[in-house]
Parts: structure tokens; C-alpha cells; sequence
């Protein structure tokens, strides 16, 4: 008897722009080729005025789902037909997922960076001091408030952006929550346990950039996490190791992003190692 067999590819994508310099494909296909998966990651330039028309185009061709990168993260909701929890809370998506023929839009930065934290402690009553209040410390600071920190203060360069941030986590979920405005070095308070880097600081090719933080204060008991994943170990996180501290990376955040994504789309709980092995390659090669 003649078999059948299948040309056709289940697809998945990354839309942004620019995007020709993200490397999540390589991880995902790692993980797709890994678990024998017949599946292909692309990465796909949509500018803002075709971002709609690219939705569209995902829904036609069956894609099982995308990510969004810059500049579309808050702008893809009017093009979805619904957002789960912690992205309804952010107003931002990074990953769609085609659930019973809808798109839904789901936020797995914070998740992802949560799943790292959880590695090494439980978030349970912590007090947090996040540096940046851009799109990663929004969805990091969403998921620590839902996962139970007692205390989040964002410490930003402008005030805009972290008033904006501080009210949101404030108003929906309640959370005792502060704002630092410019500190020029901000001196962390001894009781803090988690400090986090998520500003773009330090990011290749500006690696010796300095976080504004007053070395002294970081101590050792404190767990300290970047989410630059490239350089994977920031001059950031190097300093806090020098201190004592342990870390966490911004490639950790980065692979657990993924791993949610892959789950999300397929039910399957993609292989850590595999994907954080050839990302790091990619990032050795530059
Ligand atoms: N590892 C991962 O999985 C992952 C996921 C998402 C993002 N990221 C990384 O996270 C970084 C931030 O991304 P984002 O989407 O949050 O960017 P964003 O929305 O543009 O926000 C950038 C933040 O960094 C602050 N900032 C930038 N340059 C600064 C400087 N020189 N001094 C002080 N503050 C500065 C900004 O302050 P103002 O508000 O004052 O401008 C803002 O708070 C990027 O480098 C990205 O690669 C990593």
C-alpha cells in the first residue's frame, strides 16, 4: 500500500521591526528540530502600517502562532480577539497563540523571567528593586505582583514611563510599590532580596555601560538578574558576582520565553539546554 506523507510545515514566526538581528529563531528551530518537530520559526520584517495585514496573513496561511517584537508588542491587540491574564494586565503581547481558530495574546517575558527567579528562590514575600520601566520591567513587574513579592520599586532614568508603570502595578494588582526617579546611583536598601537590571543598559555593543547603582549596596545574600541576554554576563552581573550574589541572565529569560512559547503552540516542554547551546553559539560567532 502506497504511505502518505506530508510536505507541509505547521508555522510559527517573529514579527518586528527592525528584526533581521533577533536570533530567537535559532533557538526555536534548535527545539522544534530537537523534538522532531516538522516546524518553522520565521523571522519576518513587518513595518507598523502592515502589521494588520500580516495578522491577517497569519490567520489565512493557519499559523499556530507568532511573537511580537518592537515595534508591535501594545499595537497587535487591536488585531487580536483576545489576551490572557498578564498580558491584559501589561497591554502588551509578545506571543499569539491560535486557540480554538482565535488569536489570543499572551505576555511570556515576565513568565519567563519568573521562571528563572523560581529556579533559585521563591518569589513569596520578596522585596524587588527593578531598574528600567520599559516593556521587560512592565512584564517583569506585572508577574512578580501576581506571584506574590511583597514589595516592588522601579528605579527609572525619566519619570514618565515610571509613574505610568508604578500606577498600573499599583491600581491592578494591588501591590505596595514605589518610584526612584534618576537616581544617579541608586543605594539599595539592605532588606531587598531580588535587584534587577531591565533596562536595555549594557546591551552589545555597549557593554561597559554601568547600571546606576551604588556597588556597596548590592550584599551578598541579594540575587541579582539582567535580562541583556549579550552579552549573556553583563559587566552588571559580573560586579554582583564579584560581591557574593548569585544570578540570573538575560539568555535564562530569554530560553524560558521560548520554552512557554513552544508550549503555548504545542503542548511540548521544550528542551532548556538545546536552546540556550545554540543561542550562545550564536552569540559567540558575532
Ligand atoms: N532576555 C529576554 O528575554 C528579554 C526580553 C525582553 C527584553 N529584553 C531586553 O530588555 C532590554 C529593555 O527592553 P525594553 O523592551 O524594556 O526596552 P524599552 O521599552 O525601550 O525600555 C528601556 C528602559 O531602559 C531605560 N534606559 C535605557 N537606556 C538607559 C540609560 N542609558 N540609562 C538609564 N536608563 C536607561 C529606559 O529608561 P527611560 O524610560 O528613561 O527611557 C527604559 O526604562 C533590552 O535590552 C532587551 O534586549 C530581554
Amino acid at each position: 500500500m502506497r504511505q502518505t506523507r506530508s510536505f507541509k510545515q505547521e508555522l510559527t514566526a517573529c514579527f518586528g521591526q527592525p528584526v533581521a538581528e533577533n536570533p530567537t529563531q535559532v533557538m526555536m528551530e534548535a527545539a522544534f528540530r530537537h523534538h522532531g518537530l516538522n516546524w518553522r520559526y520565521l523571522t519576518i520584517e513587518v513595518a507598523p502600517e502592515n502589521l494588520a495585514d500580516a495578522v491577517r496573513g497569519a490567520r489565512a496561511m493557519g499559523f499556530v502562532g507568532f511573537n511580537c517584537t518592537i515595534p508591535h508588542k501594545v499595537a497587535v491587540i487591536d488585531h487580536l480577539d483576545e489576551l490572557g491574564k498578564s498580558a491584559a494586565l501589561m497591554r502588551a503581547v509578545n506571543c499569539v497563540v491560535r486557540r480554538n481558530g482565535k488569536l489570543v495574546g499572551e505576555n511570556t517575558d515576565g513568565k519567563g523571567f519568573l521562571e528563572a527567579l523560581r529556579k533559585v528562590t521563591d518569589p513569596r514575600g520578596k522585596v524587588v528593586v527593578i531598574f528600567g520601566a520599559g516593556g521587560a520591567a512592565r512584564a517583569i513587574g506585572a508577574e512578580l505582583a501576581l506571584a506574590g513579592v511583597s514589595r516592588i520599586t522601579i528605579v527609572n532614568r525619566s519619570p514618565t514611563r515610571g509613574k505610568e508603570l508604578v500606577d498600573s502595578l499599583r491600581q491592578n494588582t494591588g501591590i505596595a510599590c514605589d518610584l526612584v526617579v534618576g537616581a544617579e546611583e541608586f543605594v539599595v536598601p539592605p532588606n531587598v532580596d531580588v535587584v534587577i537590571n531591565a533596562t536595555s543598559i549594557g546591551l552589545f555593543p555597549d557593554i561597559d555601560a554601568r547600571v546606576p547603582v551604588h556597588r556597596p549596596s548590592i550584599l551578598p545574600q541579594m540575587i541579582v538578574a539582567d535580562v541583556i541576554p549579550n552579552p549573556p554576563r553583563t559587566r552588571f552581573l559580573r560586579e554582583a558576582e564579584e560581591r557574593g550574589c548569585r544570578t540570573i541572565d538575560g539568555l535564562e529569560m530569554l530560553v524560558n520565553q521560548g520554552i512557554i512559547g513552544i508550549q503555548y503552540w504545542s503542548g511540548i516542554h521544550a528542551n532548556a539546554s538545546v536552546m540556550r547551546q545554540a543561542l550562545q553559539e550564536v552569540f559567540n560567532s558575532l
